[in-house]
């Protein structure tokens, strides 16, 4: 523990926190190369309505029949992020490092009319924020998210980075985290990778002599299980020491802002977040 404890200081001595902690994020950017494909064919009713049949067998169990989310994320409304070749993309390529697989061996037809079914999702709350970015941003900065969350290389580090989270997320994703969080973690364990960030799943160990450490799982070996406790320290927990370790699932450090921030201010600062890191 102290010694990634000491290597963690030094990290952070140097200014280095953020790349060596948040680096699964820096993942996401490396999509792999998508082969040429034919063009989208216009959607029609009968193409959204085969494309929710491929939907169910393909990806439902992951995302939820109406892609509200179940191991996966909710993925209403992400097309009015991603438009058809971002699904496309998507959808061929998968996201790496995360627990979205690349399907590589659907042919266009299937995957356009999977898109056409992904785009319906979610539809009237869906495409473009209402709120005001401006007004969002102040609510970010006067409600201690930056204590968690770092956005263009400032803030804390026990959440996720957020410089480029309104190009990764929809409308209706960023809206159900900050009224659910823990929401989009995995429900189930087996998929912990579901996640650009596995390491937000949280953990609570009970030590034999009683003594409970609760936290996010950084790693884990054979032996012990290193945990994220809520002031950002690293706990090792040995195994052999503990009654149990069970996970926590939907649980997450961050708060709910449900009954923190009215529904205006959760639409400003839903439109502040979708307008990260949009324009690259
Ligand atoms: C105590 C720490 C903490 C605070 C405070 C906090 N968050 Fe979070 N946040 C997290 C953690 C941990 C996650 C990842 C797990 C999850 O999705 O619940 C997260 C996830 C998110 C996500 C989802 C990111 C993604 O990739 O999908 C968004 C958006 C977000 N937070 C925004 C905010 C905003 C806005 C605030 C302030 C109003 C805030 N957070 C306050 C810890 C925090
Ligand atoms: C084994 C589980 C699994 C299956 C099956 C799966 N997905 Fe996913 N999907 C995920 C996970 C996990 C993510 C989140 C990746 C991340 O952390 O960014 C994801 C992300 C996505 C995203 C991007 C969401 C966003 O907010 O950026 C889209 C779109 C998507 N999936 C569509 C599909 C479609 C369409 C199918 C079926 C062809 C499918 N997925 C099958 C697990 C799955």
């Amino acid at each position: 523990m102290t010694a990634i404890r000491s290597l963690r200081m030094i990290a952070l001595i140097f200014g280095l926190g953020p790349i060596c902690l948040a680096s699964p994020a820096a993942a996401q950017f490396a999509p792999p190369p998508i082969p040429p494909h034919s063009a989208h064919p216009k959607a029609t009713p009968e193409s959204v309505s085969q494309g929710k049949d491929l939907f169910a067998g393909t990806c439902a169990n992951c995302h939820g029949i109406d892609g509200s989310g179940a191991n996966g994320p909710n993925i209403q409304g992400v097309g009015g992020t991603l438009g058809p070749e971002g699904l496309y993309a998507t959808i061929r390529g998968g996201v790496p490092g995360t627990g979205m697989p690349p399907f590589a061996t659907l042919d266009d037809a299937t995957i356009w009319k999977i898109v056409d079914y992904v785009s319906s999702l979610g539809h009237e709350n869906a495409g473009v924020a209402t709120g005001d970015p401006k007004k969002g941003k102040a609510i970010y900065e006067s409600n201690g998210c930056a204590s968690c969350h770092t956005i263009d290389a400032e803030g804390g580090d026990l959440g996720p980075d957020l410089s480029h989270v309104g190009a990764q997320r929809s409308i209706v994703s960023l809206e159900k985290t900050l009224t659910d969080p823990g929401g989009n973690l995995p429900l189930d364990t087996s998929l912990q990778e579901r996640s650009a960030y596995p390491a937000y799943m949280m953990y609570r160990a009970v030590k034999k002599d009683g003594k409970a450490v609760e936290g996010m799982r950084v790693d884990e070996d054979s032996f012990t299980m290193q945990l994220r406790d809520s002031s950002g320290h690293i706990q090792s927990i040995q195994k052999f020491e503990v009654q149990k370790i069970e996970p926590e699932p939907g649980k997450s450090f961050m708060p709910s802002y449900k009954d923190k921030l009215s529904a205006t201010q959760i639409n400003d600062l839903v439109a502040y977040l979708s307008s990260l890191g949009g324009a690259q």
